[in-house]
C-alpha cells in the first residue's frame, strides 16, 4: 500500500508544484509559514514532498525531513539553495516506521500528509514516539468536516482522490491525533473546517 503511494507521488512529482499553485497562493502560503513558525531546534518534517515548506524555516533550525516518495524528495533536494536552516537532512522513509530513536525531536511538522498515510494512527504514534516529552507536533491537514453538506461534496471528491493519489478527503485526522495520545492546544480552521492548523503536544513525563 505505501509502495503504491510512493509510486503515485513519484509519477506526479515534477507537476506537483505547478498543479497546486493557484490554490496555494490563495489559501495555504500564509498557513504554511504559520505552521513552520512553531518549529524549534531539532525538527522533523514528515511527508516533506517537494519541499514547499522549506523556505519558511528559521535559520536556527536543525531540520530532518522524510518522505516515502523518491521522486518528491528529488525535487525537495533541488530546492536546497532556497533553504536557510542550520542543517538539512533528507531521507526516504515511511512515517509508519521511522528509524529515529525515541524522544529525538523538539518539533514535528506535517502538512497535507495524514490524508494519504495508509495507517494514520500508526504514523501518528511514530511521530509521538520520536518527539521529546512536551515536544510539539504541528499539523496542517485537510479532513472530514462537521457539516453534512460539505461532507457530501468531500465524499464525491474522495472517489477520485483515493484512486488517483491514495488520498482520503474524509479522514478524521483531528480525532486520530487525539487517538495517538497528543494533547491538542489550538485549532485554526479554514475552508469551513476542512483545512485545520492543529498545534498538539506530547505530554511531558
Ligand atoms: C499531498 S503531499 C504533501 C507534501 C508536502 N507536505 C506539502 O505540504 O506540499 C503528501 C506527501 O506525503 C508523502 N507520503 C505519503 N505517505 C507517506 C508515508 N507513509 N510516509 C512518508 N511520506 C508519505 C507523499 O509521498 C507526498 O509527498
Amino acid at each position: 500500500m505505501s509502495r503504491k503511494t510512493a509510486d503515485k507521488y513519484s509519477r506526479i512529482a515534477k507537476y506537483y508544484d505547478r498543479f497546486e499553485y493557484p490554490i496555494e497562493r490563495l489559501l495555504f502560503q500564509k498557513l504554511r509559514a504559520e505552521a513552520v513558525s512553531y518549529a524549534r531546534k531539532k525538527t522533523l518534517e514528515v511527508g516533506v514532498g517537494t519541499g514547499k515548506n522549506l523556505p519558511y524555516y528559521h535559520p536556527d533550525i536543525e531540520l530532518t525531513a522524510i518522505d516515502i516518495s523518491p521522486g518528491m524528495l528529488r525535487i525537495a533536494q533541488e530546492k536546497q539553495h532556497d533553504v536557510h536552516v542550520k542543517c538539512l537532512r533528507l531521507h526516504e522513509m515511511d512515517v509508519q516506521h521511522l528509524s529515529f530513536a525515541d524522544n529525538t525531536f523538539d518539533t514535528v511538522v506535517s502538512t497535507f500528509v495524514f490524508c494519504t498515510v495508509p495507517d494514520p494512527i500508526a504514523g501518528l504514534q511514530e511521530v509521538h514516539r520520536v518527539l521529546k516529552p512536551s515536544g510539539s507536533a504541528i499539523f496542517l491537514e485537510h479532513m472530514k468536516s462537521r457539516h453534512r453538506l460539505v461532507n457530501v461534496m468531500l465524499s464525491l471528491m474522495n472517489v477520485f482522490s483515493t484512486r488517483m493519489l491514495g488520498t482520503s478527503m474524509i479522514r478524521e485526522t483531528q480525532k486520530n491525533i487525539e487517538r495517538a495520545d497528543f494533547t491538542i492546544e489550538s485549532v485554526k480552521q479554514v475552508v469551513f473546517d476542512v483545512v485545520r492548523l492543529i498545534v498538539a503536544r506530547k505530554p511531558g513525563t
